[in-house]
Parts: C-alpha cells; structure tokens; sequence
C-alpha cells in the first residue's frame, strides 16, 4: 500500500524528562508495531514541555535524546514523519482557533488538569489548562484517524473528538476528520516501583520509582530490586498485591507470557526471584535501545536532517488543512483568499 492510501496514525510523547519503560511499553513499543499498516507521524511535543517550568539546556537534551530514543527503537523515519513540535508553527497557529471553540467547562474537568494544577500552588500556568486544546490541534491537523495513547491520555483524545465534531457541525462536516483513540491491551499502565498505586512517571521527582531508557544495567538492577512490595510471600495476582501485579505486568508485557501463565511459574517461589528475574528483562529489553540511542546522541548532524525532513513533510500537510480552517471560517490565510 503506497503512504497516502494508509490511515493517519499519530503520537507524540513530552520531553520533560528521560523517557521511562512506561512510556517504551505503553506508547513508543505499539508505534513501532503498527507502523508497517500506517502513515505515521511521530514527535516530540517540547511545546507541551514547557507548560510546565523547564531547564532551557535540559529540554533541549532531552527533546534530542526523545527522538533518537524512537529510532533506537525502531521507528523508520524513511516512512514516518518525525520531527520535533517546535519545528512545524502550525500546531499553535490551530491551537488559537481550537481554543476559541472550546469550552471552559469541559477543559476544567480534564483530571490530567486538575493533578498537575494542584501541584502548581497560586501560579498556576494558564499553559496547563489549555493544553488539551494543543493536544487537538496536534492531532487535527493531519487528518488522523488513530492516535495509539496511555489510558491517561484517553480524555484527552475524547476532547479532540469532541471539539472535531463541534466544528465540524459548524463549519462544514468534513473540516476535520475525527480521531478514534487506540489504547494497547496489556501493560498499558506501568506503576511506580515506589508507590505502586501511582502511575510510573517520568515527571516523578524520585528516580527510583521509574526505569529511564537511558538507565545503566545496574542502575536497572538496582531500582528493581527496591521495588516496593508488601509483606507477603506468595506471589498471586490481586488486588491487595499491587507491587506483585506490577512487575508481573512488567514481565507479561516484555515477553508475550500471560499473567496466569507468569503467577503459574512463580508458585512456591519467593518475591526476590521475581524481582531478579523481572530486571534481566527489562535490562534485556532496555540496553539495546540505550546503546543504539547513545550512538544517534553523537551524530546530532543525522538528527538534525532525520527532523528537517520530517518536519517539511508535516508542515506540507499542516498547512494544508490550516488553510481549509482558515477559508471556511473566514479568515484570510497566509496564502490569501480561497
Ligand atoms: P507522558 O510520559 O505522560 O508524556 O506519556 C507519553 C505516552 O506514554 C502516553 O501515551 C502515555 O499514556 C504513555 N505512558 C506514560 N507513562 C506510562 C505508564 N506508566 N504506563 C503506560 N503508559 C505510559
Ligand atoms: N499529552 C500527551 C502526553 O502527555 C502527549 C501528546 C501531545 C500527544 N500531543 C499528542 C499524544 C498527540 C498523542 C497525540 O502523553
């Protein structure tokens, strides 16, 4: 199939800091997967980054080391467009006009919104509170129909469909095409090694409670074999075990093995053999993306024409449809009149 009969799947991940094996195993892993059946379009979205404060230098770095992270593993960017937010300005050219069809309301019952702001104390960035709307911009402006996502991001998703179908029924039914959300099967929610009944974050201020992709084998070791547990002894999969779950969940997810059939092999086996067991895979399934990424982070020269490649063909297509917007709404485009 030639790219322009696929469908258009995209994702982007925030460079706020070291990707984690959540994000390897709920996001960046399916894209790879699905890639072959699709027209892809895969960045990094620093745009985002910065509603909240950022380090200048480390963004940068860490914006570089994202996208040399999804080619170390396995992103073609003869096929995809890759690229960096920043380098296509369209994304917040539609996101002015996303914001003035969006509502207050529905923007204030995004609990992605209501976690991060509580954090913020009295300042509270107004960046954070319309980033959704960047998010549907992100998304709109391709003609996506799929965006493979985290079940967190699933509301978000749901408001980019929401504020689609609005426009459209004001503007003309075709002006955007509406995007479906696809949420992985398994392992599509990694917790902390700290606090098991929180998501495994990048943005989590102690270290130990996440697998960074740029994590050494030992420090992989290490941060596992810490891994918060209970005082149990037997390894089962319930819900009064969630550190036990999780690194079953770990394990299922890196090898195809099902969790019944993982809790099979464990029987009368102790909570240390799990953890031992768990880091060879995940130390396995982490070094070669580590060591590939390391190797791209020292050619900046490739990164740099991987990205302006693929932020020229993104910005061909983002136009496209901002142009569309522009003319049904009246406005007078950069390109002039219709
Ligand atoms: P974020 O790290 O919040 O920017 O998320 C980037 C992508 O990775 C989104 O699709 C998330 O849903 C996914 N993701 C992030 N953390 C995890 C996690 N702990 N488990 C599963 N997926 C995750
Ligand atoms: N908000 C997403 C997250 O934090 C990242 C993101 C931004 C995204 N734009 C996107 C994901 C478009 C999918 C599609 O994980």
């Amino acid at each position: 199939m030639s790219s322009n009969q696929k469908k258009v799947m995209l994702s982007a991940i925030q460079p706020s800091s070291q990707l984690t094996i959540g994000n390897y195993i709920g996001a960046l892993r399916n894209w790879v997967k699905l890639q072959e059946n699709y027209d892809c379009i895969f960045f990094a979205v620093n745009l985002h980054a910065i509603t909240v404060r950022q380090d200048p230098k480390m963004l940068l770095e860490q914006t570089y080391r994202a996208i040399a992270t999804y080619l170390a593993a396995g992103i073609h960017p003869e096929d995809a467009a890759v690229f960096i937010q920043s380098q296509v300005p369209e994304h917040t050219e539609l996101a002015w006009i996303l914001t003035c069809n969006s509502y207050m309301g529905e923007l204030n019952r995004m609990t992605q919104f209501k976690d991060k702001s509580a954090k913020q104390g009295a300042n509270i960035p107004a960046g954070l509170f319309t980033y959704p709307v960047l998010m549907a911009s992100d998304i709109l402006l391709y003609d996506t129909e799929l965006v493979p996502i985290g079940h967190d991001q699933k509301q978000h998703v749901e408001l980019t469909r929401d504020i689609a179908i609005r426009m459209n029924n004001t503007y003309g039914k075709d002006l955007f095409k509406v995007p479906e959300v696809y949420i992985p099967p398994v392992g599509a929610r990694i917790m902390s090694l700290q606090d098991p009944t929180a998501k495994m974050s990048k943005s989590d201020p102690d270290v130990s409670s996440a697998i960074y992709l740029t994590d050494t084998d030992d420090q992989i070791r290490k941060k596992l074999k810490r891994a918060v547990t209970d005082s149990g002894t037997e390894i089962t999969d319930d819900d009064t075990k969630p550190g036990i779950r999780n690194l079953l969940a770990i394990q299922s997810s890196l090898t195809g093995k099902s969790i019944p059939e993982l809790v099979l092999s464990y029987a009368g086996k102790q909570y240390g053999h799990l953890k031992l067991e768990t880091a060879e895979i995940v130390v396995q399934a982490v070094a070669p993306i580590r060591n590939r990424a390391d190797e791209l982070m020292s050619d900046r020269a490739y990164l740099d024409s991987v990205l302006q490649r693929g932020a020229e063909k993104a910005r061909v297509r983002a136009q496209r449809t901002l142009k569309r917007v522009y003319d049904r709404m009246g406005l007078v485009s950069p390109q002039g009149r219709a």
